[in-house]
């Protein structure tokens, strides 16, 4: 494909290095297909999945096939909010009530050591060992992200990296650095019908923290270094932040910037209306779909702007687990299996534009059409540089801080200055609890 030529992906490069080691095909030995231990003639038990919101339609698919590979498993699709942090809160009610309602959910990469540490979640391993899985045919990153404690607690559904979204009847150049990014939006804003020059996530909740972190560290602007010391109080912050204040507080974002998350930004870019945009790859999907999209074939994607280090994307991503409380392990598990299998990951990949984790997908030719980052090489190496938020058990709280303070900036109340100074100290004292 045309765009996949002009995607290269040069992020900045920190953890997950062994991403894409051992990169390429392999075989698939995993069963997906049951554990064929009479199943044909097991009762039926229905189980409960619970995901968060998925505009693609692929999460219906999964199931579908799902079903169809066992019968005697019914599936009823619990449909989560679209926002990662209201997920997360519905799931600690549930769960520290030891509530039973769900059986499979999927989970942030974010929340993998708190919902093991409050034993929220069922520990995976003798049912991989059980069922041999082999877990290298995965990216290394999602598998760690979701290993605490020496246990793997969840299995990668997909793996998420942001990127640059730019209209191709606008311009062929899209911005290389935030200052350009500043200078185009501006002046490109109404051609084409659009309203609005650039659309990113500038909410207060999760999406934001992404769109922070990856600014501040195109910048060389971090929040822990490796050995888990608080080192958010840097020029390189201030300078990421001051510049993040500057995009959403100019007059080619929309007004209400302060509500965008990921629905409003996808709304308003297949609607036409923005000549850049940021998001995850999952808009490659919804920019190409004929029913809803007003962009079909003048979108491509390219790195997100770089600060003085470089680009750099947030890395994200969905985990699948069991509810600890499930009534239904067994046949949770073999849901878990299906949606981490090759199987399965290729109809979110085909059907949703979701990155797959299973390496050999990437060579796989109905992936490679369903979505231009996915035929390029460069995108695998792209993953395994982006950066990853902190991980830590109180992840909820660290998160917290940074919503808050970085919305009083957003909003004129403080200085990117204070804002670095309040993170500094709020989150050495939550991490000293
Ligand atoms: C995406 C990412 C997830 C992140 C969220 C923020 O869903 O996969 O990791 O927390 O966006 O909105």
């Amino acid at each position: 494909m045309e765009v996949a030529k002009k995607v290269t992906l040069f992020f900045l490069l920190f953890v997950f290095a062994s991403l894409i080691m051992a990169c390429g095909g392999g075989d698939n030995t995993e069963n997906t297909e049951g554990t064929g231990n009479g199943e044909e003639n097991a009762e039926e038990v229905t189980i409960v999945y619970a995901t968060g919101v998925d505009t693609t339609g692929s999460t219906l698919k999964q199931i579908e096939a799902f079903e169809e590979a066992h019968p005697h498993i019914n599936v009823e699709y619990r449909e989560m909010p679209a926002d990662t942090g209201q997920q997360h809160d519905q799931y600690v009610t549930m769960f520290s009530s030891q509530s039973s309602e769900v059986d499979v959910f999927n989970g942030d990469v974010i929340w993998t050591a708190e919902f093991a540490q409050a034993n929220y979640a069922l520990e995976l391993d003798r049912f991989i060992a059980a069922d041999g899985i082999e877990l290298d045919r995965h990216f290394d990153g999602p598998i760690q992200a979701g290993n605490f404690d020496g246990k793997q607690w969840a299995l990668p559904a997909y793996v998420n990296a942001s990127f640059f979204y730019y209209r191709t009847d606008i311009t062929d150049t899209p911005p290389a650095t935030w200052d350009d990014l500043i200078e185009q939006a501006g002046a490109l804003q109404g051609e084409e019908g659009t309203e609005f020059g650039y659309v990113l996530q500038a909410a207060q909740y999760e999406g934001l923290v992404t769109n922070f972190i990856e600014i501040i560290a195109s910048y060389g602007g971090y929040v822990l270094d490796e050995d888990n010391n608080v080192i958010i109080n840097s020029p390189e912050t201030i300078k990421g932040l001051e510049k993040l204040a500057e995009i959403v507080g100019s007059d080619f974002v929309p007004g209400n910037i302060l509500n965008f998350q990921e629905i409003e930004t996808e709304n308003a870019w297949i609607a036409g209306d923005a000549v850049f945009a940021r998001n995850w790859t999952y808009m490659q999907s919804s920019s190409d779909d004929d029913e809803r999209s007003e962009v079909v074939g003048n979108v491509e994607i390219a790195p997100l702007p770089a600060g003085d280090e470089g680009t750099a994307s947030a890395l994200g991503g969905w985990m699948a687990m069991i509810n600890r409380y499930s009534e239904h392990p067994e046949e949770a598990w073999e849901l878990v299996k299906f949606l981490a299998s090759e199987e399965g990951q290729k109809i979110l990949a085909v059907e949703g534009a979701r990155a797959p984790t299973v390496k050999a997908l990437y060579d796989d030719a109905d992936v490679q059409a369903a979505g231009p980052l996915f035929a390029n090489p460069d995108f695998v190496e792209g993953l395994s540089t982006a950066v990853p938020r902190p991980v830590s058990p109180i992840y909820p709280e660290i998160s917290e801080i940074i919503q808050i303070e970085v919305s009083r900036v957003l909003v004129g109340e403080q200085t990117a200055e204070q804002a670095a100074e309040n993170m500094q100290s709020q989150i050495e004292n939550a991490m000293a609890d």
